[in-house]
């Protein structure tokens, strides 16, 4: 049994777009795998956040994996804040990581460029993300094609701390890129993100699916209701692919390239699609808000059984790194 890791930033919802590409492959590597499933809120902060509506996306962030299907019973869900480790472990690393490596980073030159001035934890969050994994052992870490050069040099500062401090200790975490087809943003450009509103929440009521998906862009060779299109070259035909039956994507396809119908038709078909899909979510998530001390007690216990493994796996960091263990406070007085 391999174990896993994965982290999501607490965005507040979670999108098609977050649970297509990573979300629901936890679901199903919950079932045979140890998994340990965290929400990032000190990732987060490394960028400007709204104070008042933290602490609210960040429970909201784990009601939608607990709606999405994420059983804590089953995995170790957490929150990333709750277990100290995370950032003792960080800066440890932070000593063998070359600021090169970090500079490097695709992630990092995009964001830093919408930024006017660079903060550290921007530049060192890959190595938080390092810490994040390597707390756990873990052997794999399923995340989208983006984060891919990040696993990449958290096996590189594996490789780099083994070599100081004790060969084998930590192993190299593997990327899982999950088989999920990239979603796109509802405008068709950028890829789907609550921050650039181009997005489709798992929990959002059929009519707010709807309105999100009317305005959306389709092939611009439809400019008249009588034109045909070229269903590859339309955003939302990828979105039936995932949300609508073979028969009926086919047959979209053949309306589309006939002017069948026009992509107002398309579209209803699937927005209702897409509302039938997530109901069951939507379901499970009203029961979760009327009692939402389910939520709390679940990141609680999710941080205990976190915390007890990242103890010991920062028992054998500080003695092989030649630290001095602290005695109990019982044993001085
Ligand atoms: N950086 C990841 C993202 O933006 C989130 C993340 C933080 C993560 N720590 C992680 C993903 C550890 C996998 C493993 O998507």
């Amino acid at each position: 049994m391999a174990r896993i890791f994965s982290g999501i930033q607490p965005s507040g919802e979670l999108h098609i777009g977050n649970y297509l590409g990573a979300v629901k492959n936890w679901v199903e590597l919950q079932e045979k795998h140890e998994c340990f499933i965290c929400v990032v809120d000190y990732h987060a902060i490394t960028q400007s956040y709204d104070i008042a509506a933290f602490e609210g996306r960040t429970h909201d962030m784990a009601l939608g994996l607990m709606a999405a299907g994420i059983d804590p019973t089953r995995c170790v869900l957490f929150v990333q804040s709750h277990v100290a480790h995370h950032t003792e472990l960080a800066w440890i690393f932070n000593t063998v990581t070359p600021i090169g490596e970090l500079e490097r980073m695709t992630q990092f030159k995009d964001k830093s460029r919408r930024q006017e001035s660079i903060l550290a934890g921007l530049l060192n969050y890959p190595v938080l993300q390092a810490a994040d994994v390597l707390l756990y052992k873990a052997d794999l870490v399923p995340v989208g094609e983006d984060q891919v050069q990040h696993v990449e040099l958290m096996r590189e500062i594996v490789r780099k701390w083994n070599a100081r401090y004790s060969e084998g200790f930590f192993p190299e975490p593997q990327a899982l890129v999950g088989s999920g087809k990239r979603i796109k943003g509802l405008d068709g450009q950028a890829k789907m993100s609550k921050s650039l509103d181009n997005a489709i929440g798992i929990l959002d009521e059929p009519d707010e699916i709807w309105k999100r998906l009317r305005p959306a862009p389709t092939d611009p060779a439809r400019v008249k209701r009588t034109d045909p299109g070229t269903p590859e070259k339309c955003n939302l035909y990828d979105l039936h692919q995932q949300f609508s039956s073979l028969p009926v994507v086919e047959d979209v396809a053949e309306k589309c390239r006939t002017a069948g119908w026009g992509c107002i038709d398309c579209k209803r078909v699937l927005a209702d699609n897409m509302a039938e899909a997530f109901a069951p979510m939507r379901a499970r998530a009203a029961e979760l808000r009327a009692a939402p001390e389910l939520v709390r007690d679940a990141l609680a216990a999710g941080a205990g059984k976190a915390r007890r493994v990242a103890e010991e796996t920062m028992t054998g960091v500080r003695a092989h790194m030649g630290l001095m263990p602290a005695k109990s406070i019982a044993s001085v007085t």
